[in-house]
């Protein structure tokens, strides 16, 4: 990166001390991240999460294993993803920039990947697990429905039966992923607790694993969850920072200047972001949901910027709570971004310093949803729209050499009702 991009005014670098040799190498074997992380479980699921790890370990250092997850990527998904310079909305942008400025715009398309979302790229590893682990029957939470669909259609590939636990405002606010987790075999529960979103739905989810340890395994959808899941979910996301290193060098010889990802749970992001850790040129932002503004108490989902650490789902991380440590209900436009809590490995790395958070409000994700969709003839998730919206922001400000690439992690095509709605369209 040129001094001129590390100093532009706007994104000006967070300065706190970068300390550890290596920012790859977490977790510990307790699976903390610094003071992150952990295991936080009730006793009874102790035995199944040692179980989980025992058996992630053992396949990791299985060739066989890993060559037909990446069968799997290769002939189902379609991966790699391609990565695509997006030359109509750098130029657009260049044209709002002062002279000689406007970073290069590519996008990592993994909304391209086979149920049109990051999810699958982790569903796979981790249905192939439970298989080996010889388990009979899988659960999962979702939000937005992108985990919920890509765990039933891996679930109807190997045969297995699904329930997948969705709070009943994120199932009214995602019809179409519900009916076609349903036409894919699964049985979607509805769950009524709380606010009935991603947070509600993980409580449920755990609840019910620990009442069927013994056949059932727990396919989770992010980065968070006890150890082994963030380290696990991360490692297997991380196929999407891989491809990126090899295709940046081919398409400029160099690596990228800038990443952008939209934060929920984190797990796009640290796909992204982790090959790329020790890279120290390479600037990240994770882009959490603003909703109606971080200066609200509840009106938003950015967890790093407006929470403080605290334990939820089996892990400790920075989480939206009260003043008694009650957990608050985050609000956003997309439903994959309003969970109230973030992985334990971002809470690390954000304190670090080594990856910036910053955030988007609905407004701003609504903007540039329409904005992708009319330049690139790319429609975009709600979810990605917020690591564009920064995008926007960002790359007028910079110089015209900079290397930016944003994880277009989702396809938009779930959310067309609710943009529709947001822009008084009756469809
Ligand atoms: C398309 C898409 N992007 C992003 C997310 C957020 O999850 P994560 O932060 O784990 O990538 C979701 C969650 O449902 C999603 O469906």
């Amino acid at each position: 990166m040129t001094d001129a991009t590390r100093h532009s005014p706007g994104i000006a670098r967070v300065n706190k001390p970068l300390q550890p040799n290596s920012f790859r190498g977490g977790p510990d074997s307790t699976g903390k991240f610094g003071g992150f992380g952990g295991r936080y479980v009730a006793e009874t699921l102790m035995p199944l999460i040692l179980e989980v790890e025992e058996a992630y370990a053992a396949a990791k250092a299985d060739p066989a294993f890993d060559a037909e997850w990446r069968r799997l990527l290769t002939h189902y998904v379609g991966r790699p993803s391609p990565l695509w310079y997006a030359e109509r909305l750098t130029e657009h942008l260049r044209a709002q920039a002062a002279p000689g400025k406007g970073a290069k715009i590519y996008f990592k398309r993994d909304e391209l990947n086979h149920t049109g979302a990051h999810k699958i790229n982790a569903v796979l590893g981790q249905i192939l697990l439970a298989k080996r682990m010889g388990k009979k029957r899988i659960i999962a939470e979702t939000g937005a429905g992108q985990h919920g669909v890509a765990t039933a259609t891996a679930c109807a590939l190997f045969d297995l039966p699904c329930t997948v636990f969705m709070g009943a405002t994120d199932v009214a606010r995602q019809q179409p992923n519900v009916f076609r987790m349903k036409l894919l075999g699964a049985e979607v529960v509805a769950v009524q607790s709380g606010a009935a979103t991603l947070k509600d739905a993980m409580n449920e989810a755990l609840r019910h694993w620990v009442a069927h340890v013994e056949d059932t395994y727990y396919c989770i959808g992010t980065v968070a969850g006890p150890h082994p899941y963030p380290m696990m979910v991360r490692d297997f996301q991380s196929i999407i920072g891989e491809e990126l290193r090899g295709q940046m060098m081919a398409a400029e010889g160099r690596l990228p200047d800038i990443l952008v990802a939209a934060i929920g749970g984190g797990s796009n992001a640290m796909g992204l972001f982790f090959p790329f850790l020790d890279d120290p040129d390479v600037r990240m932002f994770g882009v959490e949901a603003g909703g109606h503004g971080v200066h609200t108490v509840t009106g938003h989902a950015a967890s790093l910027t407006g929470g403080r650490p605290g334990v939820l789902h089996g892990n400790r991380t920075y989480l939206l709570q009260d003043a008694e440590g009650q957990i608050l209900e985050g609000h956003s436009i997309s439903a994959g971004l309003d969970y109230p809590g973030v992985g334990p490995e971002h809470a690390w790395l954000h304190e670090l310093g080594r990856v910036e958070y910053v955030n988007a409000t609905d407004d701003e994700a609504l903007a540039a949803f329409q904005l992708c969709s009319r330049m690139e003839g790319i429609i975009p998730a709600l979810e990605p729209a917020h690591a564009l919206a920064h995008v926007i922001k960002a790359a007028p400000e910079l110089p015209a050499e900079t290397l930016m690439v944003m994880n277009m992690c989702g396809r938009g095509d779930k959310d067309i009702f609710t943009v529709a709605g947001h822009l008084g369209v009756k469809l």
